[in-house]
């Protein structure tokens, strides 16, 4: 289990389209479709709504991490827009049992998400209810920031605590991914990197080479824990 999943985010805002097909064919694992509301941070992307016809050009699965206040209001928007994972903040919610069990019985797969600044004791009480945990190693905004080294004794922490309570969520982690501190990541236990510039950095054509340099490094550090 090493998954990449490439953030849409670094795509050609006009040509998403394409973007799919080439992540595609570049041997992503997932779509990571970054919903930003200009409220919980400081920028806007775009809702679930635009991706609604994704599946009918690629047949990759979507990743949906939702930077937004009130993230319960998209659940009906992100199961029409075939979401596999729905990812939300611990901060943005105060009834977040509730929601993930919300998210579960729309059909799509739970997903909980943590800023830089916040303890990974604030999600330990709802572990058993998610299938994902995202670790921010950046402030979400934006992409092409620097990789917070800090924040990956959180991915150490979490991947401890799923061995001794039996649990199976996957770990990912997103903001300032590369491939090379892929390698760490792995070592750490992460199982699922995103990657928005360090997908599209070359371009087109530069996506499945690194896509494939990332996974190396993830699987490298995988492979020696
Ligand atoms: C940041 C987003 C990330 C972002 C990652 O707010 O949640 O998914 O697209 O971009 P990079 O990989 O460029 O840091
Ligand atoms: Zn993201």
């Amino acid at each position: 289990m090493a998954y990449i999943s490439p953030s849409i985010l670094s795509a050609d805002f006009l040509d998403i389209a394409t973007a799919l097909r080439a992540l595609e064919a570049g041997g992503a694992d997932y779509i990571h479709v970054d919903v930003m509301d200009g409220h919980f941070v400081p920028n806007m992307t775009f809702g679930p709504g635009p991706f609604r016809d994704a599946h009918k050009v690629t047949s990759t699965p979507i990743d949906m991490h939702f930077m937004v206040s009130n993230p319960g209001d998209y659940i009906e928007a992100a199961a029409a827009a075939h979401a596999h994972y729905m990812v939300v903040h611990i901060e943005a919610d105060d009834h977040i049992h509730r929601l993930l069990r919300a998210i579960r019985d729309a059909g799509m797969h739970p997903g909980i998400s943590l800023n830089p600044g916040t303890p990974v004791s604030a999600i330990e009480a709802i572990l058993d209810e998610v299938d994902l945990v995202l670790v921010m190693t950046v402030n979400p905004g934006f992409g092409g920031q620097s990789f917070i080294t800090s924040c990956t004794s959180k991915v150490a922490f979490l991947d401890n605590y799923r061995k001794e309570h039996d649990l199976d969520f996957i770990i990912e982690v997103d903001g300032g991914v590369n491939v090379n501190n892929a390698y760490d990541l792995g070592l750490l236990g992460a199982d699922m990197l995103v990657a928005g510039s360090g997908t599209f950095k070359d371009g087109l054509e530069g996506i499945p080479g690194n896509i494939e340099a990332i996974r190396d490094s993830l699987v490298r550090g995988r492979s020696e824990r």
